[in-house]
């Protein structure tokens, strides 16, 4: 399976951030003989200018969230539909960051991902346990609710979604899972997804996300059901992400 590497910007950049990082990004995959998918999610402000930036190089780019709803009176909110204007290939839904500070449940998250296929955008569902749920034994259970909620929402587009587990308590605090514990629970998704889409040519990716970075990259991408990464402080610096990229490129 091809792996991919997404980028998450979160709420960093300006114009001028932005500009540098997307040229050495640009640069540094021109020629180059990689071999996987590559992605960055940024924040919608800046759809315009990574599209222009990105639009005929081998780099896809997305959104980091999207709205439930189809359109109509949700102020502030980015619909589906706006996306595709911006040919965003992919939209994060349910990162923890939106499940925490906005209170999404499971079933807003999984609507998210609805929406996004239907739009033709391949939704990255983020999944993953506190340190608590990990602490009390919860993580497959917790893991599974959540991917359950969203493979019961896209039906048969199972198979279309791009899944990313992500550790709460490894988010950017430097901690990392190690690559057993990612892989133990990769294989628990994946396990899901078979029965959700049967023995499909195209089973969905199943990304690790959490401090990945260019020194552990290696090792967790090696594992069998870790099909990428999603990078959060390490996208921000082309050097590492080049080093994610390479290293994904070579497994
Ligand atoms: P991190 O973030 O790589 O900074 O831990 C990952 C994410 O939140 O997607």
């Amino acid at each position: 399976m091809k792996k991919l590497i997404a980028g998450n910007w979160k709420m960093n950049g300006s114009l001028a951030i932005n500009r540098d990082l997307l040229a050495a990004l640009v640069s540094g995959m021109a020629g180059g003989d990689s071999v996987c998918d590559v992605a960055v999610c940024v924040p919608s402000a800046y759809l315009q200018q990574v599209q222009d930036a990105l639009v005929r190089t081998p780099i896809k780019w997305g959104a980091q969230d999207v709205s439930a709803h189809d359109q109509g009176a949700f102020t502030g909110e980015i619909s589906a539909n706006m996306l595709r204007d911006f040919a965003c290939r992919y939209t994060l839904v349910g990162h923890s960051e939106r499940r925490q500070y906005h209170g999404e449940s499971d079933s807003v998250v999984a609507a998210k991902a609805q929406r996004a296929l239907a739009a033709g955008i391949t939704p990255i569902v983020c999944v993953g346990e506190t340190l608590a749920e990990r602490e009390s034994g919860q993580t497959m259970m917790v893991v599974k609710r959540q991917l359950a909620a969203a493979i019961h929402a896209v039906g048969h587009c199972a198979t279309e979604i791009v899944v990313a587990y992500e550790p709460v308590w490894a988010i950017g605090t430097g901690l990392t899972a190690s690559p057993e514990q990612a892989q133990e629970v990769h294989a628990v998704l994946r396990t899901q997804l078979l029965a959700a889409c049967g023995r499909s040519a195209s089973l969905p990716r199943i990304l690790y996300g959490g401090s990945m970075n260019a020194s552990n990259a290696a090792l967790l991408l090696s594992q069998p059901d870790i099909d990428g990464g999603l990078i959060g402080g390490a996208s921000l610096k082309a050097a590492d992400f080049l080093a994610i990229v390479a290293a994904a490129s070579a497994v």
